[in-house]
């Protein structure tokens, strides 16, 4: 894509809101190709403290390029908001999937099962958490694969893909993000928003409230691995894992493994790890969800290796090498 600005944009529908900005469709008029524009609004961002937040998600989607995650063409900004131009995935999203047809066939959740499996090897080499990991934010794209989305609450581990220390993360995020385009992978439309601060830094640095678990976890109950209840900043690798074990067993169960009547029970339910499996579901999936959904983190199975998840029955008869190339199963 070309470099990019508002004018250039023709904004369409709305497609879905985020904790910190909204997602529309859009037009580039000068093309003609349709993208996905994330709008957020630098106010709010600013009242919100999430400067830092921003800042990353903008950095880890730069940097990152695999078939299951949503690209990154573009980032801009104007006075009052920024924009990031992402590949647009029609098909919806996974939760909606799985609620239009109640469980998925068996053969689609392995394809997808293994999708995030790819994916989730893929974050681990480039050293990045996405501690966000659930159905919503598993978009489908036009041909049918997973998409994943929202790195905003993503923890990443690789000096060179970490931000400044964000005690002072506002102020110098522009001449961190120089320059930080995927290897091989210039875009040239993030140039306008790198030459001044993403966020302007009306204020002095933010001075970081208290640890505990009210003011520091913001993810979804339902997918929340025990760690991340106990303390959201020790949540690494394993709790994807653990958000992947959900997703599968919601993807053949139809439900979620911890959905209660109020969030407190399903965060009950969460730290016992009282799951309950549908009589019809095939023993290897149990087998393979209760070896995610354990609750010591680097007991869960692929937390040391992936391989090994990768190696379990469940996977039998998956081509984890061509998923990219294979046209996934269709719902009858
Ligand atoms: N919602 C959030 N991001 C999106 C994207 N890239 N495509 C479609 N819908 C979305």
């Amino acid at each position: 894509m070309e470099s990019c600005s508002r004018a250039d944009l023709e904004l369409g529908s709305l497609l879905g809101e985020g904790s910190l900005g909204k997602v529309y469709r859009t037009r580039d008029k000068r093309t003609n190709e349709e993208y996905a524009v994330k709008v957020l609004e630098k106010r709010y961002i600013l009242q919100q403290q999430k400067q830092a937040s921003v800042v990353q998600e903008r950095r880890l989607l730069s940097a990152l390029n695999h078939p299951n995650i949503v690209q990154l063409y573009s980032s801009f900004q104007d006075d009052r908001f920024l924009y990031f131009v992402l590949e647009l995935a029609k098909g919806g999203d996974l939760g909606d999937q799985i609620k239009r047809v109640g469980r998925l066939p068996y053969e689609l959740a392995q394809f997808y099962a293994a999708e995030v499996v790819k994916v989730l090897e893929y974050l681990r080499e480039k050293q990045i958490a996405h501690r966000d990991l659930k159905p919503e934010n598993l978009l489908i794209g036009d041909n049918g694969h997973l998409k994943l989305i929202d790195f905003d609450g993503a923890k990443c581990f690789a000096p060179a893909l970490q931000g400044p220390p964000s005690s002072s993360s506002s102020r110098s995020s522009s001449s961190r993000e120089t320059g930080q385009a995927s290897p091989g992978q210039p875009r040239s439309g993030d140039s306008s928003m790198t030459s001044s601060p993403v966020v302007p830094s009306r204020r002095p640095p933010a001075v970081r409230k208290p640890r505990s678990r009210a003011n520091t976890w913001v993810g979804t109950a339902q997918y929340v691995s025990p760690e991340m209840l106990e303390d959201n900043d020790i949540a690494s690798y394993p709790s994807d894992l653990w958000a992947l074990g959900c997703i599968l067993y919601q993807m053949l169960a139809g439900c979620p493994p911890f959905k209660a009547e109020t969030e407190f029970l399903t965060f009950q339910r969460i730290c016992r790890c009282d799951i309950a499996f549908p009589n019809d579901m095939p023993a290897v999936a149990r087998d393979l969800v209760s070896q995610l959904l354990v609750v010591d983190p680097q007991r869960r199975l692929g937390s040391k290796d992936m391989d090994r998840l990768k190696s379990h029955p469940f996977f039998d008869g998956v081509e984890f090498d061509t998923l990219p190339a294979q046209t996934p199963p269709k719902i009858e």
